[in-house]
């Protein structure tokens, strides 16, 4: 029996995660799917109860899982509390402790949506990239870092570090990822600053000449990617990042389809064990209101299906299910263009329906 842990976290976190765990049990029930689901509360939720971001009962479930769906956390309110005790850092810690290194963030565009984009049709329609970003290394939790205020001026520090075993690693995956789509890499860093830069192109692309040949490797500073990523994103197919590009990439990648409450992401250790969240946040100012887009989170479902759980016709089924549901016209509000929409408790159902 494979299990799932659901941590619905913060803000339209819960909301979301209602959704898809309505469409997972539908399918439970339907395919007699062998799977336990587990649920506990994480982020600023679980600082109320517990008065810990993620309490140690969590961390060991998460670690007992095969699949882990999260959803949000973090709300302006717990802005002020100390370091260990914020919402992010429930995330980063389940990122570490399970060693979820690499971070795939497909951003792709429904083309019937395309006016969404602040982009112009034509350069972003057919949009397909996939980021995949360095998770548990980097600038995020490069050693030595601080805040140092016994001398003047007082300062802070963080440390970018790469080992060759870390940039191996998650290249591979990005290698292997474009052998499944259109076969190029482009890498992304700062050589022309940075020393660990440096040492990262030149590790990708002596596994690049090694092991994936057959495959066109390109790098890009990350300032021209950024830049690039909004002039004309087809030009990519599979970008390779640090942590930190990665992250400030993604953001962009991931808005330029019109609507970040559609997209997914997983982040897999070695096993394939993963954590699936959609890249949207807790978005406060719309939580509880039964207004979120809750496909991002059904998504990162069907991501979990595909990675996790050795459930790929499933992951096709819900994939196409969506797609369905978006070219019947059906629009929750952050992707209408009228005043009429569906909300996010209802959208389940129109999906259940549709797989019926
Ligand atoms: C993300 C987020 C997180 C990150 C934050 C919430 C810690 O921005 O997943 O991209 O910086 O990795
Ligand atoms: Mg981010």
């Amino acid at each position: 029996m494979k299990k799932i842990l659901a941590l619905p976290g913060d803000g339209i976190g819960a909301e979301v995660m209602e959704s898809a765990l309505e469409i997972l049990d539908y399918l439970m029930t339907r395919d007699n799917l062998d799977l336990q689901v587990n649920h506990k509360s994480v982020g600023g939720t679980s600082y109320e109860e517990h008065g810990l971001p993620i309490t140690d009962e969590a961390l060991s479930l998460a670690k007992d899982s095969d699949a882990i769906l999260f959803g949000a956390v973090g709300a302006p309110k717990w802005d002020s509390l100390e370091w260990d005790k914020r919402p992010e850092q429930a995330l980063l810690t389940l990122r570490k402790e399970l060693d979820l290194f690499a971070n795939l963030r497909p951003a792709f565009l429904f083309n019937e949506l395309a006016d969404a984009s602040s982009l112009k049709k034509g350069v972003i329609e057919n949009l397909d990239i996939l980021i995949v970003r360095e998770l548990t290394g980097g600038l995020y939790f490069g050693e030595p870092r601080g805040i140092d205020k016994s001398v003047t001026p007082a300062f802070g520090f963080n440390t970018m570090r790469y080992d060759a075993d870390e940039i191996n690693r998650i290249a591979k995956i990005a290698f292997e990822a474009s052998q499944k789509r259109k076969n190029k890499v482009c890498s992304v860093d700062k050589a022309n600053v940075l020393e660990v830069s440096r040492f990262w192109r030149e590790t990708v692309t002596d596994l690049h000449n090694k092991n994936f040949s057959s495959q066109e490797l390109s790098h890009m500073l990350a300032d021209n990617a950024a830049m690039q990523l909004v002039i004309d994103p087809n030009q990519f197919d599979v970008i390779l990042a640090s942590n930190l590009f990665g992250d400030i990439l993604s953001d962009i990648a991931a808005t330029l389809t019109g609507s970040i409450g559609m997209l997914p992401s997983a982040s897999l250790n070695e096993k394939n064990v993963g954590m699936y969240e959609p890249c949207h946040g807790s978005a406060p100012d719309i939580a509880g209101k039964d207004l979120a887009n809750p496909l991002a989170m059904i998504l990162s479902l069907s991501m979990a299906f595909r990675y996790s759980l050795n459930l790929d016709s499933l992951a096709d089924e819900l994939d196409k299910a969506v797609r369905c549901l978006i070219s019947n016209g059906a629009r929750t509000k952050d992707i209408a263009n009228e005043s009429t929409f569906l909300k996010t408790s209802e959208v389940a159902k129109e999906l259940i329906e549709i797989l019926k």
